[in-house]
């Protein structure tokens, strides 16, 4: 089993699957990768009922988390915030001796139908998407890990083939980065999104 600077756990929901076109590409292009768990949660949990205890032992066995989702409503997919509520209970992951996930990176990757041009000031969704997932960033940061600005795939419903096997191999790609800890985390940029990885 070869060692890796990080292992990396990606935390999937897509509440439908079998609709998806762009979720089901990125996943497809991550999945299999060695050092990376990949962990649906709507597959292990239909019923929603989260093993609380099974989840933080992945998270305890990963230095790195990634939430990958279809953007809905500005927001997770339902059953993200459900293992939020559950999993990141206080005195393990927050709180006076809740400490399990200091040090840990926290990364988003979504999909949004939206493009650059909506998610701004003036554009038809005002805030940017790093703005609007401002509650995921303070709840890694009140649990001790490092926020990773997100890595999007916009435009989602009207991306072309290409364009979206592209970002397939970005997200590989970043994902190769964090794990092998080439990812300079001091040039990231302060805002914006992280979906260049060519
Ligand atoms: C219930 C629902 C809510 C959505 N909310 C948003 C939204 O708030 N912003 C946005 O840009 N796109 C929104 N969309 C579009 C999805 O983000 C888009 O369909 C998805 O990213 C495509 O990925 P997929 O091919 O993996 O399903 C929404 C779609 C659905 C079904």
């Amino acid at each position: 089993m070869p060692e890796f600077d990080r292992k990396i756990l990606v935390l999937f929901a897509h509440p439908g699957l079998e609709n998806s076109r762009c979720n089901q590409a990125l996943k497809e292009a991550v999945c299999e990768m060695s050092g990376v768990t990949f962990h649906d949660l709507y597959a292990v949990y239909p019923d929603f009922a989260i093993n609380v205890k099974a989840e933080q032992t992945l998270l305890t066995d990963h230095d790195a988390v990634i939430f990958q989702f279809p953007f809905y409503w500005y927001s997770t997919p339902a059953i993200l915030k459900e293992w939020q509520d559950l999993v990141l209970e206080h005195g393990w992951a927050y709180g006076q001796e809740g400490n399990q996930l200091q040090g840990k990176l926290f990364g988003v990757v979504t999909t949004s139908g939206g493009g650059p041009e909506a998610y701004q000031r003036g554009g038809y969704n005002h805030y940017t998407m790093n703005e609007l997932l401002h509650p995921l960033e303070r709840t890694a940061i009140l649990c001790g890990m490092r926020w990773l600005l997100p890595f999007a795939v916009q435009h989602a419903l009207t991306i072309e083939d290409h364009e979206l096997v592209e970002a397939a191999k970005h997200y590989r790609r970043y994902l190769e980065a964090i794990r092998d800890d080439t990812l300079d985390l001091n040039a990231l940029p302060e805002s914006g999104l992280i979906n260049t990885f060519a």
